[in-house]
């Protein structure tokens, strides 16, 4: 979700102005891909490495993931969406780590959208706490070296009970996947577009659609 900062500063505000206008854009597309029947949505709200912003930035963006997970329950409830959040949360603050617990039990039994938010997350911490736990189970003797496969690693990954993600969107006209979901976007396909995050309405979300539906996915094969 990139392009708040320059979306707040071509209008002479504050970045967490642009934050908080992105916060709309990710209402407007959760009610988005509930239309679609969409399976699983996963949003890049916060990296390992935008903990190095300056710290005002970053605990402005705190308290909007706070609000926001308590502010979108009734819609969480009403579209039937299982609410998760993926990273590393124990380096999040205590108010948002309980706020995170009460919306996912909220939402843990419910059948419909997926809706994962990745805070404080990195692919590459991804993989390194998929290692740690996999070592563990080598060391005490669960699993021997030789029964490691991609499907052992793929396991004990975050997102490890769904399937990998079909279309991958980037705003804002950066080219990169800046550590998001790195094992599992293997064969995804990648849609950048120029629109900033807080412009990324329905038109331009059912615009990537498109351009997903006229893909063709060979996965490695002939077609
Ligand atoms: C990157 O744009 C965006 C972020 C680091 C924060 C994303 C957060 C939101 C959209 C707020 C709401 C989220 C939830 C889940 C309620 P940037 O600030 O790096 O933009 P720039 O590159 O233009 O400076």
């Amino acid at each position: 979700m990139d392009g708040n900062g320059r979306w707040a500063k071509k209008r002479f505000l504050p970045r967490t102005a642009g934050h908080k206008a992105g916060a709309k854009s990710v209402r407007r597309i959760i009610e988005n891909c509930v239309k679609h029947k969409i399976a699983a949505l996963t949003l890049f709200a916060f990296s390992s490495e935008n903990w190095q912003r300056p710290a005002d930035e970053v605990n402005a963006l705190m308290s909007l993931f706070i609000e926001h997970l308590q502010k979108e329950i009734p819609l969480f409830i009403e579209h039937n969406i299982k609410l998760r959040v993926i990273g590393d949360i124990a380096t999040l603050p205590q108010g948002l780590q309980q706020q995170i617990q009460e919306t996912e039990a909220t939402t843990a039994t419910h059948t419909g959208l997926n809706l994962n938010i990745a805070t404080s997350y990195g692919g590459r911490w991804d993989i390194c706490q998929a290692t740690k736990m996999i070592s563990e189970k080598v060391l005490n003797g669960e699993l021997s070296l030789e029964q490691i496969s991609e499907e052992t690693v793929a396991k004990h990954l975050v997102l490890a009970d769904l399937p990998e993600p079909d279309l991958f969107i980037r705003t804002s006209g950066e080219q990169r996947i800046s550590n998001f979901l790195l094992w599992q976007l293997a064969y995804t396909e990648l849609f950048f577009t120029e629109t900033l995050w807080p412009d990324f309405d329905t038109d331009s979300f059912d615009e990537a659609l498109a351009w997903f539906a006229a893909r063709q996915r060979r996965f490695g094969k002939t077609s």
